[in-house]
């Protein structure tokens, strides 16, 4: 299996410099991050509040790789054009954020973004089985979403049931959330393939002192390489 070539690392700019993201986002990638990962919030469905499409469209502007949005508010249509027209590459939607979710992921395929779906942990892998066909991307949440350093959970069978459900699609399995050396080899052994990290990525760094971003990077990526290379 060759995998290992198409992993993708994406930093969550949510464990950055909130007073530095252009500088921090351009630390990051010259340190081998593969996509930027942006996470809004609303404070309705989820407990906390971050980035509306100004700011998002600021980032832009630091960001040369993908801008892998991740929407974490509700509901998501009236925003889907803001969110365009900020630049985001992927515009990804929580499938427990409203009760058309096939039309949400038609709206983003219409803006000209790559479409994703998120799943909260409590939600099964069934719940995208009839928008398989709109979707770019899936993404697999291991935490509850609102925060960011928190515990890994263990969602390796439904990641495993999504890979098998999107057959040959070339649709991404992403992983959000807790991921860490220790965690991504087994995710990545049941199928995901674009692995968030925020805190494992930020951790020991700072904008000054760049170095460890790129560390930890590489031992993200070793980490899944020896997993790749033992299968
Ligand atoms: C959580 C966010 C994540 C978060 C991940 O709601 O969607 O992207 O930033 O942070 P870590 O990697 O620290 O768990
Ligand atoms: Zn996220």
């Amino acid at each position: 299996m060759t995998r290992d070539r198409s992993i993708k690392i994406a930093p969550s700019i949510l464990s950055a410099d909130f007073a530095d993201f252009g500088r921090e986002i351009e630390a990051v990638e010259a340190q081998g991050a593969d996509w930027i990962h942006v996470d809004v919030m609303d404070g309705h469905f989820v407990p906390n509040l971050t980035f509306g499409p100004p700011a998002v469209k600021a980032f832009r502007k630091h960001v040369k790789t993908v801008m892998d949005v991740h929407l974490m508010i509700a509901p998501v249509d009236p925003y889907i054009d803001a969110y365009a027209d900020a630049g985001a590459d992927i515009l990804t939607a929580h499938v427990e954020a409203g009760p058309h979710i096939h039309r949400t992921l038609q709206a983003i395929r219409g803006a000209g973004m790559k479409a994703g779906v998120a799943l909260n942990p409590g939600t099964p892998a069934e719940a995208v089985a009839h928008v398989l066909d709109l979707a770019d991307l899936i993404c697999v949440m291991t935490v509850n979403p609102g925060f960011g350093g928190q515990k890994f959970i263990n969602m390796t069978g439904k990641i495993r049931q999504l890979r098998n459900m999107i057959g040959d699609r070339p649709i991404h399995i992403e992983i959000d959330g807790g991921v860490t050396p220790e965690t991504a080899p087994m995710v990545v052994e049941a199928g995901a393939d674009v692995l968030v990290a925020g805190s494992a990525v930020f951790k020991g760094g700072s904008r000054a002192n760049p170095d460890p971003y790129g560390e930890n990077i590489r031992a993200l990526r070793a980490a899944v390489t020896r997993q790749e290379a033992a299968e």
